[in-house]
């Protein structure tokens, strides 16, 4: 128990599903419906340090200097505690490096560099497939974040079962996202409570879950091959079968806003003008660009008319979470 007083610090980075994850069959475990694939981000993550420490009467939080009570983060500390077989309090310090609201998953970098900074500070030794197991019970995505590139969540069907692998790290192909981020209200549906209602409700779930594992495969295959094209184009129709999802709920709801629409609409024009790109969304209306290096540039130039530099972020794939 010799790292018990210490503080450790883990940097997460976070990630863009490429494969969605959208519904759980275990609420509690978070065992998703699906499994996913994503591509891990060098741009955008979180720091975070953790120290268990004997003089402290509760748990002290901070998230980019503010203090929070946040529950889900006190439970997920009970299960290290748990795990490690101690009952003291921690002090843990987060800073996200994800530009405020920009839909880019902090909660998946904040629970993967959570795992891994406090399993170590509570003197646990995990593997990354363990890191990946207990980072899911924080967030889903978060399971992914322990790998860098690309990687993929097994959905599985119990704890032990359901955990996130690399496909490779480092990425040979040549891939960047462009995210735009939009300015919107919060949203107003959680993706917890959006993915129960798709789940319970939608119509379509049954054949999404056909689709997804369909698309899985293509991503897999052309990630194997360095086929960008098919990539693109799957991640792209994957999201828009996700978003599918939403509109044919009850009660239907959308993540989607105008500018997301302005958004794709100047990708498929950019594509018909021989520039390839694709576009994709999660929970909410920011869109992510997925293309290649010479690329970059002719696209920019065309949000630049509509958005502003500061709305513009450019990334390339990430790596694995790290002691720092
Ligand atoms: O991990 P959560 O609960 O934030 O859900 C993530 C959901 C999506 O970002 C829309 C899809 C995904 O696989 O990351």
């Amino acid at each position: 128990m010799e790292n018990i007083g210490k503080k450790y610090t883990a940097r997460a980075h976070t990630n863009i599903a490429l494969v969605k994850y959208w519904g759980k069959e275990n609420e509690e475990l978070i065992i998703p419906a699906n499994s996913s694939i994503s591509l891990t981000l060098d741009e955008f993550y979180t720091d975070t340090s953790v120290i268990f420490d004997s003089t402290l009467q509760k748990d002290l939080i901070t998230i980019n200097d503010e203090i929070t009570d946040d529950k889900k983060i006190i439970n997920f500390l009970d299960l290290i505690r748990k795990k490690a077989g101690i009952n003291l309090y921690a002090k843990v310090e987060s800073y996200n490096h994800v530009p405020n609201s920009a839909g880019l998953a902090s909660s998946a970098s904040a629970y993967a560099s959570l795992a891994t900074a406090g399993s170590k500070a509570a003197g646990l030794e995990l593997s990354d497939k363990e890191l990946s197991m207990l980072a899911r019970r924080g967030s889903g995505s978060a399971t992914r974040s322990i790998f860098g590139g690309f990687a993929a969540w097994n959905k599985g069907t119990d704890d032990n079962t359901s955990y996130g692998y690399s496909i490779e790290d480092p990425v040979k192909m040549d891939i960047n996202m462009i995210a735009i981020v939009l300015n919107g209200n919060p949203k107003k549906i959680s993706s917890r409570v959006g993915m129960k209602i798709s789940y319970e409700t939608s119509p379509f779930y049954d054949s999404w879950i056909k689709q997804t594992n369909d698309d899985f495969s293509t991503i897999e295959n052309a990630i194997k091959n360095g086929d960008f094209s098919t990539l693109g184009k799957t991640a792209e129709l994957n999201a828009m079968r996700m978003h599918s999802l939403t509109l044919s709920a009850d009660p239907s709801y959308l993540y989607l806003n105008k500018d997301s629409l302005l958004v794709i609409e100047m990708v498929k024009t950019l594509r018909e003008q021989g520039i390839e790109c694709y576009y994709t969304m999660d929970a909410g209306p920011n869109v992510k660009i997925i293309c290649q290096k010479n690329n970059i540039k002719p696209i920019i130039n065309k949000l630049s008319n509509q958005f502003s530099q500061d709305q513009i972020k450019v990334s390339g794939p990430g790596e694995k979470v790290k002691l720092i």
